[in-house]
């Protein structure tokens, strides 16, 4: 299969904008793609595996295909076949014989996730690595990462005083420490046990607020010494390499959430969501849903791959405004753009805090989400860490920008389905970074149209 780098913020045809109109009825069974987090894991961590894995469903958008391409740089046989939407990757893993250096700089382009842990995997590496990405990547907080795995000995080195990516990696043999993690972020946490596999004595983490666990999850089940979850973590070195592991992948709860939030807030919706991932480290934009009184009924759970999931039903709702903030933050924190769309149309007000690490994701998502949904008629106050966003005033369509961020291209579609009027989205091709059926599946079921 072909797989295309694709420059997000090239004025090429791939250039789109998408205009969304209301459409009288929303119903209809949406099929996720494959949760973006587990696939990036199951990519890497089956690399280092000794044995051959296959990996069904496998996240489709671009951030994952990034994780593939510098996989392979780094010596890794990984074909890929199957459906564009719903991949399967054969992967190789390298067992005993180890990654290998690349010959050229690796290009996370805009996927945090690929770089935060690769940067963490590669300092353990006896090689050089330097890890490059995207015009927004290249802003986003890479410090957070280069000081505790300096801790562990690590040199590794970034731009303005290791503040931010390119990052220069000299892989060396590490030492295991006992952290506690400042920030609740998987990518961080994960970046530091891929690198406790590889390092001398046991790597300790313990986390304030738990972040998602499937790194966790997956090397438990790949044969890691691998002790507790939630607030503490006890990762002891390889041995020996892992073991492969074949596994399909659960749906994305990210891509579930646009669903979740359009069937909720339409006046006349009824959507089926099969095979979504419901990890609990991840399920905050149910339980708030729940909170805010959407009629969402969860049925068929069940596990595999050491995943949860289950069926999901949403209907129209009447959602009431909520005050959202603690420890939940990080179980949602993807998910706020499109929570803000279900603030605007809930009665009364919602209040969401605690959030400040929005400013640092794909784009400053507090002051994205605020300005964009307060052109479709919102009134949003963005706060330092959050916003109140006053429930209940009627939207209506207009021109707004994605910023080049997925999650905001996509939410503001949803808000384009019950705005009065045609809503069009600028930069809408950004949401191929992690959903590249977003369009499709909107189109199929409801009335939007492609300009
Ligand atoms: C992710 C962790 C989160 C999340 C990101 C994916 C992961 O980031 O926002 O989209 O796969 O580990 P942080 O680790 O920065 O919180």
């Amino acid at each position: 299969m072909a797989e295309q780098f694709v420059d997000l913020r090239s004025s090429s045809p791939r250039a789109e904008t998408r205009t969304i109109k209301p459409c009288p009825r929303l119903e209809g069974e949406v099929v996720l793609p494959g949760d973006k987090s587990i696939s990036h894991r199951a990519v890497i961590l089956n690399s280092l595996a000794k044995g051959k894995a296959e990996i069904d469903n496998f996240a489709p958008g671009g951030d994952c295909l990034a994780t593939i391409r510098c996989l392979r740089a780094l010596g890794v046989k990984i074909d890929r076949q199957g459906s564009r939407d719903s991949p399967t990757l054969l992967v190789s893993g390298t067992g005993e014989d180890g990654l290998k250096e690349a010959s050229n700089v690796l290009n996370a382009q805009d996927s945090a996730t690929t770089m935060r842990l690769l940067g963490g995997l590669l300092s353990g590496q006896p090689f050089l690595s330097v890890i490059t990405g995207d015009v927004s990547l290249r802003k986003r907080p890479m410090g957070r990462l280069i000081e505790p795995l300096r801790l562990m000995g690590a040199e590794i080195w970034g731009r303005e005083r290791d503040s931010f990516a390119p990052l220069v990696i000299m892989g060396k043999k590490l030492h295991g420490i006992d952290f506690t993690l400042p920030v609740p972020s998987a990518q961080i946490k994960s970046a530091m046990l891929l690198a406790g596999l590889f390092a001398h004595g046991n790597t300790i983490l313990h986390q304030v607020i738990p972040s998602r666990d499937h790194t966790e999850r997956m090397l438990k089940r790949m044969g890691a010494s691998l002790e507790g979850q939630g607030d503490s973590i006890s990762l002891l070195p390889l041995g020996s390499p892992l073991v492969s592991v074949n596994l399909r992948i659960p749906g994305d709860i990210s891509s579930a959430a646009y669903f979740l939030v359009a069937g909720a807030i339409h006046r006349n919706a009824r959507i089926v969501i099969r095979g979504c991932g419901i990890n609990p480290t991840r399920t905050g934009i149910i339980d708030i849903l729940l909170a805010m009184g959407a009629r969402l009924k969860i049925a068929n759970k069940r596990t595999e791959a050491s995943e949860p999931l289950a069926d999901i039903v949403v209907e129209s709702s009447e959602l009431k405004g909520i005050e959202v903030g603690g420890d939940i933050i990080p179980r949602l924190i993807d998910e706020i753009p499109v929570l803000a769309v279900a603030g605007c149309v809930a009665r009364g007000k919602t209040v969401i805090r605690d959030a400040g690490e929005l400013r640092v994701k794909e784009s400053d998502r507090i002051a994205t989400v605020a300005s964009e949904l307060s052109r479709l008629g919102a009134k949003i106050e963005p706060l330092p860490d959050g916003m109140v966003i006053y429930g209940g005033r009627p939207l209506s369509g207009t021109e707004v920008d994605s910023y080049f961020d997925h999650r905001l291209a996509m939410s503001l579609a949803i808000a384009g389905l019950v705005a009065k009027g045609e809503t069009t989205i600028k930069h809408a091709q950004v949401a191929q970074v992690s959903y590249p059926a977003f369009w499709q599946t909107l189109q199929q079921g409801l009335n939007t149209d492609k300009s």
